[in-house]
């Protein structure tokens, strides 16, 4: 087999079959296909397409270009959750304790964030002593005895991802359907969850830029887990400011813990009751979507979903304590207030660069080696829609020392649009891809 003449087939938009697919990504992973050969069939299956068999086959060979996770020591049905990512994005804080203490197991592998905000791990990391490090077996036992665990990534899941990603990124070869659909479906399926739901965002700033492509993209997802075996759904939400009101790392753990203790509504508790709600329909543990959201509101009233958060954090080594007194999370030494220089209603909040503001400040990476400093950060005050005075304060920056403090609240300023009379939104959520 040659990979020209795959290239050149695929060019001409004929099907590959599953033989020359795992030829063509073994070949790649382990360095005898080049780049450049590698980009070229990356652009053709960019322009061309592929049909469900050929995604499928794509995604069960980069699944197997590395290690796959086998969850059977787990007892019961595991869930996972995968987002398209966005600023302020502290979903699995709050979404996987909710669940687990509706019963449903949540064995997770999570990354570290590269830009701006940490990941979940450096958000959990927040914790003082809290440990992403376990070994499988611990991983194992933490999940059958307290029915969560949140571990990090290991090196060998899907190497073939990591160069595949890093080349499209440079190729102009991000946004294809096929690519994407492989990509995160090779990850969800070999960390082995059996219930896999996937919140995909969609305009400015997401892969996404309308609600038709996000929408495509989900049924795409979603079915290929459904025909690789899995029970799977997507949430299509809008991501035009960013989720919640903190963006930086303990910052989002309190305000996770803010949503799990019933103190705070808004965009995130709905997206976690929805994100929750399939899981839990999906995993037959409820029979319908009110019954489950009723059941995950019982959750956060009765305070289970607050006490799995500790009982996780205790079980990885972190100061449980924090849970019920967020106070003993790292603080930064220098608060200070954003107050508007305009009146009207805002009418936009540029979220990535809300989001670079945070990285300024220390709370996410440039580079892979930089070390996250989990105190700073932002917090919102206003969001779409709501109405400022002159003066009022937009949000608080947390900074390491006054340079800094002086320069975020410059710069957050810019993020804010206004405009006069009130300001119509589109519903958050979307739709339900099922
Ligand atoms: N997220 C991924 O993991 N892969 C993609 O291709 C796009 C988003």
């Amino acid at each position: 087999m040659r990979m020209t003449d795959l290239i050149a087939k695929k060019r001409d938009g004929l099907a590959l079959t599953t033989e020359e697919i795992q030829y063509m990504i073994s070949g790649y992973t382990e360095g005898s296909i080049p780049d450049y050969q590698m980009s070229s069939m990356c652009m053709a299956i960019l322009l061309r397409g592929m049909d469900d068999r050929e995604v499928l086959d794509l995604t069960m060979a980069m699944m197997h270009s590395g290690e796959v996770l086998d969850l059977s020591p787990i007892e019961g049905i595991k869930a996972d959750k995968h987002s398209t990512g966005g600023v302020g994005d502290k979903t699995s804080l709050v979404l996987c304790p909710m669940v687990a203490a509706c019963g449903l197991k949540v064995a997770k592998r999570s990354g570290r964030g590269l830009g701006h905000t940490g990941g979940t791990i450096d958000k959990l990391e927040s914790f003082p002593g809290f440990s992403t490090a376990l070994t499988e077996e611990q991983f194992f036992d933490n999940v059958n005895h307290y029915g969560i665990a949140i571990m990090g990534q290991t090196a060998d899941l899907v190497p073939a991802d990591k160069k595949l990603y890093a080349l499209r990124d440079v190729t102009g070869t991000v946004p294809s359907i096929p690519l994407i659909v492989s990509s995160i479906m090779s990850k969800k399926l070999a960390s082995g969850a059996d219930v896999i739901v996937l919140d995909v965002k969609c305009g400015d700033g997401s892969f996404m830029k309308t609600p038709e492509q996000a929408e495509e993209l989900a049924r795409n997802l979603t079915r290929i887990g459904r025909l690789a075996g899995r029970r799977c759904a997507a949430i299509i939400t809008d991501m035009d400011q960013p989720l919640g009101f903190a963006v930086g790392n303990a910052l989002e753990v309190r305000e996770a813990i803010a949503v799990l203790k019933g103190e705070q509504e808004g965009d995130l508790l709905q997206l976690c009751l929805a994100l929750g709600s399939c899981m839990l329909t999906e995993a037959e543990f409820a029979p319908s979507h009110e019954a489950a959201e009723q059941m995950l509101m019982e959750a956060v009233r009765s305070g289970k979903a607050l006490d799995k958060l500790a009982e996780m954090v205790r079980a990885q080594g972190g100061d449980a304590e924090a849970v019920y007194h967020p106070e003993l999370l790292p603080q930064a030494p220098v608060i200070c207030e954003v107050p508007s220089e305009q009146a009207g209603t805002v009418s936009k909040i540029h979220a990535e660069a809300v989001g670079l503001v945070s990285m300024k400040l220390g709370g996410g990476r440039a580079t892979k080696e930089d070390v996250i400093d989990p105190a700073v950060g932002v917090v919102l005050h206003k969001k779409l829609g709501d109405a400022v005075a002159i003066g009022e304060s937009l949000a608080t920056s947390h900074a390491p020392d006054s340079s800094h403090a002086e320069e975020a609240v410059r710069l957050l300023r810019e993020c804010y649009e206004f405009r006069d009379g009130p300001v119509e939104r589109p519903p958050f959520i979307r739709k339900i891809v099922r």
